[in-house]
């Protein structure tokens, strides 16, 4: 195989993924409030959805964490400093790691790790080409289940995460914290993460955002179903379920759910669930933070805040945390 091609070297994928989607499906939806964990959007089909919404003009925090990035990109890149390895946890398409690969002096590798291997594979090769001297290493893997940094061949100085996009927000808070402090133990002494949060702001701005006009959030949530169909052989009507997207502000997320339009069922893996109309299936949560909730969040993990940026607004953050 050609070194620096398009392949898959580290693929940590467990060998019972349908199993485990099966599982957590029977588990999440024989709870008295059914849910199913957030995860499992991200097929091929639910990766590009995520794509085109980040590009709708409700949904901000893609367009501000930008905005922060292209502003901030130099000041994070010198508090990184040189010959860092840059490892990048539910990657995706690898959309704004460019700007602040950009602002590295000498990085050595960067490393994508991303669940949906096809969709993650593809978006490399331009970046292999804007970055030549940079070791990209791919690695597939769900990065919630643990997952190893690989060996790169020149000597590196630090190692650090960059966890875009305030995925954060979709672990409830004790979980936040755990996988924050999974990331401490995977950068080591000395190392540090790069973390997209997003902030309170006014309701109507977040559940505009999580309800987008052109209906792609109904889809991409409602995907769900339709893997479930294809992947575990559910029986169910996918257009019997609307989406919805509601502010909770005792709880400060918003929550997606899976609304029944009447009553019926979903029979899985040798069960039967009902639901009546108006009972609904939780299908995420994205929790938005405070600054002094993202200090308390550090600390839980064995962290510091040393630094903070904002875009104008101050809808949406990058955080420097250090041990
Ligand atoms: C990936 N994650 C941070 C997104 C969010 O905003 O919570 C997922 C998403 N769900 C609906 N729209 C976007």
């Amino acid at each position: 195989m050609t070194p620096g091609a398009n392949h898959l070297a580290h693929d940590h994928r467990s060998d019972d993924a349908a199993g485990e989607f099966m599982a957590d499906v029977l588990a999440g939806l024989a709870q008295p409030q059914p849910l199913i964990p957030p995860k499992y959007f991200y097929d091929d089909t639910g990766s590009r959805l995520f794509d085109r919404i980040c590009e709708l003009p409700e949904y901000y925090p893609t367009r501000t964490e930008m905005q922060i990035l292209e502003q901030s990109a130099g000041d994070i890149g010198k508090r990184l400093g040189e010959r860092i390895v840059l490892v990048e946890p539910g990657s995706g398409s690898s959309a704004k790691v460019s700007l602040l690969l950009k602002s590295l002096h000498h990085p050595v590798a960067y490393v994508p790790v991303e669940i949906s291997g096809e969709h993650m594979l593809s978006s490399l090769t331009p970046l292999r080409q804007q970055f030549p001297n940079v070791e990209i290493i791919p690695v597939c893997a769900d990065f919630t289940a643990g997952f190893t940094i690989p060996a790169v061949s020149a000597p590196v100085a630090r190692r650090a995460i960059f966890f875009p996009g305030s995925t954060i927000g979709n672990f409830p808070p004790e979980d936040a914290a755990a996988l924050l402090a999974q990331f401490r133990k995977l950068v080591g002494a000395g190392g540090a993460i790069v973390l997209g949060v997003d902030l309170h702001k006014d309701a109507g701005v977040l559940e505009a955002a999580y309800n987008d006009a052109a209906g792609v959030t109904a889809a991409f949530n409602r995907n769900l179903l339709t893997r479930m169909q294809q992947e575990l052989g559910a029986v169910l009507d996918a257009d019997g379920f609307g989406h919805r997207a509601v502010w909770n502000a005792p709880e400060s997320r918003i929550e997606m759910h899976l609304v029944s339009r009447h009553r019926q069922s979903i029979e899985v893996g040798g069960s039967t669930f009902w639901f009546e109309a108006d009972d609904f299936i939780i299908t995420e949560f994205s929790y938005k933070y405070s600054q002094s909730g993202i200090d308390a969040l550090a600390a839980e993990a064995g962290l510091r805040v040393g630094a903070t940026w904002l875009d104008t607004h101050g809808w949406f953050s990058i955080q420097y945390l250090e041990a």
